[in-house]
């Protein structure tokens, strides 16, 4: 739902509350927006609209400068009175009728007898007047467009609480916490204020002394969340320059997604661990008091932004990961401490007198390790030495900075463990000084050097992604990337299957019985043609293992391509579908294959692929004078899934690059020529850039063997089975290897893909079987289970699920998608969005199933294999 765009829930009347910041305030055209969204929000509700702003942008600093004492301050003083008279002209205002008093009273401090010693209570009139410059100017300014505005002084109405324990004169005055809660009468003097709409300042609030308090940093949203309270709002909506909390920073991670709807401890965590779109602050008392809170784009007002409130139901998994820089650890070593009674006691103690807040906290036996954040602490180096000092009486300590805290956000971080460890092994690259988890079950955090932070959240935000550990199909809380919202996001093409012809087809053919898989052939062409087009490839094999239906075969065939197999049945099934095909269009690429399979595969012609010395050691006689290509691991891999990286020492395929000159040495013995080189290191790789370096490296191994004409990179294409995935980008793999051929103009370059040609092409279609209720999950079966297709539940594989008999009703109700199977992995699909009417005999459809899918499937359970069709031709 989109709060910018649609009526708050309560159309009653009652009020709502804006913010507005600096950058908000500053421009012209933005007090037009300010007017123009007051109105609108005045209108949809029927109530009355609150506008809180913060001072022009940059002036809080200068203010800041002017009350610490800095020497010009009369120049400052100056120079923000011009700023604020040009301003002023650009409004169209008089500036000397509108500002004219208040200017007064802003050089009236620098002459004020407190300015000499400059105590709390005139720093903080100083710092008041940004706000109270920036309300009057915009006041007069709504007013002269025609609008219902007053103007009101924040300070007559939100009140610092009296003293707190522990707290300094310094927070006491200069950031405040306020009352949050108002009695009738407050409501009923408030309401009987004039004008519909009402403009006030954020950041102060009345001190008990009569004076001016100061809220702090982040202090107008904090404004705006009191009197959202006070006022028992329907909304406090914080307009800002982003559009809202993302699951990461986007500046460092673009691919971060827009948070669309989080609950207030959630945001809380956010806004505290990293996010600075929201100061942490202000999101208590509007919890305390359930008013819903909205952060929205003032440039955007169409983006949804991210509305914060306690009703969602709570969506479990990671929101959002954070970096905060900065960050101190200070390690306390004593031996045998646990014994000691009140030894935390005396060290905290040593905190608190230097002022220090701390923020984790690790302990052992013989350590307790803490950290000091600085955006809550004034912690510079005299401070920490300080603190070393009265620390050393009691224990051994050490300071360990810069360091980074790595915090990840979410809801049951207790349950997602097992999801997490594509996370710990990014971690284990780098060192962990500390790890800590919130009691709150909210949050968990890793400490290391800031150094080895760089670059870690991208590849972080990306394994979360992955393992499903942070649930980006869940619609509710995730919105559209950043890089999306930029436009810089390439989405999916629309699937041949939503033509209505094709689901038409698709019916028909449901009809002969299901589970049936159906490829769409001009779907494999087009994709063939696609590879075609990279001019830097001189030859093209297909994998036949994604999908060796004979059609299939056939097509690809027929657009160019070569067929590449890994066991002799495949070779044969080549053969028996393709008798005129040459030989040498085959390749042969088995692994731990027996012997027959390799004399036969010399016997029918085909080009022979071979990874390991011991095979020519044992059968020389198979060998002996044959033309080979050798396959090589190249010690990495990369792929979808663990399960299909095909590189590296825990890999069975390929030889070691340790053996290459003892398998060149046993070839030349056996009079046989090395004439290519091979290397497949992972299927489903996303970056482009993968191929290059395999180019690259089996370059350098093909010059040394003198002999070495090709170079076979493999296949691995990826393809976008879901709408969160960008489609393969071609061109920047075309010029990858462009590159490759540029460096290395002697070799021809060879290219296996499997999945990428066919994925696309085939759909599984499944009837529904029942529709059942249980705990509170609604699961749609199947008549098609992982016998038929076993990716989702061998590699965790996303594949898209609809409901062709209702594909153009709203996919309105959550569902797991399951199949019969007696295996509590028979799962297509959790949490997916069907039509809420889904019932027994609906015509189900999984998506991009063509590559291995039927080539995988089995009888388990004795359930018969999936029937196959070819669609071909748009109108076939
Ligand atoms: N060449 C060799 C030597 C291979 O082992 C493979 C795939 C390919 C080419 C084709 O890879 P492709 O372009 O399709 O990524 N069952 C897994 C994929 C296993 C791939 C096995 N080898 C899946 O469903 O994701």
């Amino acid at each position: 739902m989109s709060a910018a765009a649609s009526a708050p829930e309560s159309a009653s009347g009652g009020w709502i509350v804006l913010k507005f910041g600096g950058t908000s305030v500053s421009r012209r055209h933005r007090w037009d927006t300010i007017g123009r969204l007051a109105k609108r929000r005045a209108e949809e509700t029927g109530g009355r609209v609150l506008v809180v702003v913060s001072a022009l942008s940059g002036v809080t600093n200068e203010l800041a400068a002017i009350a610490d004492g800095a020497a010009d301050a009369a120049g400052r003083v100056e120079a923000l009175e011009r700023r604020h008279r040009d301003f002023a002209a650009e409004l169209g205002l008089d500036a000397e009728a509108v500002l004219g008093r208040r200017l007064a009273a802003l050089r009236g401090l620098l002459e004020d007898p407190r300015a000499a010693a400059r105590p709390l209570d005139w720093q903080a009139e100083v710092l008041a007047q940004g706000e109270l410059l920036s309300s009057t100017l915009g006041v007069a300014y709504l007013q002269a467009q025609g609008l219902d505005f007053a103007w009101m002084d924040a300070r007559d109405w939100l009140a610092a609480l009296p003293r707190q324990p522990n707290q300094s004169e310094w927070s006491q005055r200069l950031s405040v916490t306020c009352q949050a809660q108002a009695d009738d009468g407050w409501r009923a003097r408030f309401a009987a204020q004039p004008g519909r709409m009402l403009l006030t300042q954020g950041f102060i609030a009345r001190h008990a002394d009569g004076g001016t308090a100061i809220l702090g940093r982040g202090g107008s949203d904090t404004s705006a969340a009191y009197f959202g309270a006070l006022l028992g709002a329907v909304r406090v909506e914080i307009w800002t320059d982003v559009p809202g909390m993302f699951s990461a920073n986007p500046r460092e991670v673009p691919d971060a997604r827009l948070l669309t709807r989080l609950d207030y401890y959630e945001a809380q965590e956010i806004a505290t661990t990293g996010a600075k779109v929201l100061h942490p602050r202000s999101i208590k008392p509007c919890r305390d008091s359930g008013v819903p809170m909205a952060i929205l784009d003032t440039e955007r007002p169409e983006l949804p932004g991210t509305s914060i409130d306690g009703s969602a139901e709570p969506v479990p998994g990671v929101k959002a990961i954070s970096r905060r820089n900065g960050i101190v650890l200070v390690s306390m070593e004593g031996i045998g401490m646990w014994q000691q009674v009140g030894f935390l006691a005396d060290v905290f103690e040593r905190f608190r007198r230097h002022g220090l807040s701390v923020d984790l906290i690790g302990t052992a036996e013989t350590n307790v390790t803490v950290s000091l954040d600085p955006s809550e602490n004034l912690v510079n180096t005299d401070v920490l030495a300080a603190l070393s000092a009265d620390l050393a009486e009691i224990c051994r300590v050490k300071v360990i900075a810069p360091c980074a805290a790595i915090t990840l956000v979410g809801r049951g971080m207790r349950s997602l463990l097992h999801k997490l460890s594509d996370v710990w092994a990014a971690f284990g690259r780098e060192r962990v000084h500390m790890i800590s988890q919130s009691s709150n079950d909210l949050n968990l955090t890793f400490v290391i050097d800031e150094a080895d932070a760089d670059g870690l959240l991208p590849e972080l935000h990306a394994a979360l992604i992955d393992s499903g550990a942070m649930p980006v199909a869940e619609a509710a809380v995730f919105g559209p990337r950043w890089r999306e919202l930029e436009g810089r996001f390439r989405p999916r093409p629309v699937p041949w299957w939503h033509a209505p012809a094709m689901r038409a087809r698709l019916r028909e053919l449901a009809a002969a019985g299901t589970p049936r898989y159906v490829y769409h052939l001009p779907t494999v062409r087009e994709r063939a043609r696609q590879l075609k087009a990279v001019a830097a490839v001189d030859r093209r094999f297909y994998a036949i293992k994604a999908n060796p239906h004979p059609a299939i075969l056939r097509t690809v065939v027929e657009e160019g391509f070569g067929l590449e197999c890994v066991s002799l049945a495949e070779l044969r099934h080549v053969f028996a579908v393709l008798p005129e095909l040459d030989p040498g269009r085959v390749l042969f690429t088995p692994s731990f294959a027996p012997r027959q399979e390799y004399a036969e595969a010399f016997a029918l012609g085909v080009n022979v692929t071979l990874d390991n010395v011991e095979a020519l050691q044992r059968w020389p006689e198979i060998f002996r004078g044959r033309r080979v290509w050798l396959r090589i691991d190249l010690g990495h891999g990369a792929g979808h899934h663990q399960k299909v990286v095909t590189g590296g020492k825990a890999s069975k395929f390929g030889l070691s690059l340790a053996r290459v000159d003892e398998f060149v040495d046993a070839a030349r013995a056996l009079g046989m020529v090395i004439t290519g080189l091979h290397a497949h290191m992972g299927s489903g790789v996303d970056d482009p850039g993968h191929w290059r370096l395999m180019g690259d490296e089996l370059a350098g191994f093909a010059r040394r063997i003198g002999t070495v004409a090709i170079l076979d990179i493999g296949g691995g294409l990826p393809i976008a089975y879901s709408d969160d995935e960008e489609p393969f980008d071609l061109d920047a793999w075309a010029a990858s290897l462009a590159e490759v051929r540029a460096v290395h103009p002697a070799f021809d370059l060879v290219v296996e893909p499997g999945r990428f040609l066919v994925a696309e092409c085939g759909v599984l279609l499944a009837r529904a079987t029942q529709v059942v209720e249980k705990d509170g999950v609604r699961r749609v079966g199947l008549d098609a289970g992982m016998n038929a297709l076993v990716r989702p539940a061998l590699y965790d594989a996303w594949h898209d699920i609809a409901n062709l008999d209702r594909l153009d009703e709203p996919a309105d109700a959550v569902f797991d998608v399951v199949g019969p199977i007696c295996e509590s992995s028979d799962v297509f699909g959790r949490r997916r969005h069907l039509p809420a009417a889904t019932a027994p005999d609906d015509l189900m459809l999984i998506a991009d199933a063509g590559a291995y899918g039927h080539a995988m499937a089995s009888t388990y359970n004795l359930r018969a294999l999936p029937a196959e069709d070819v669609i071909d031709g748009p109108a076939d």
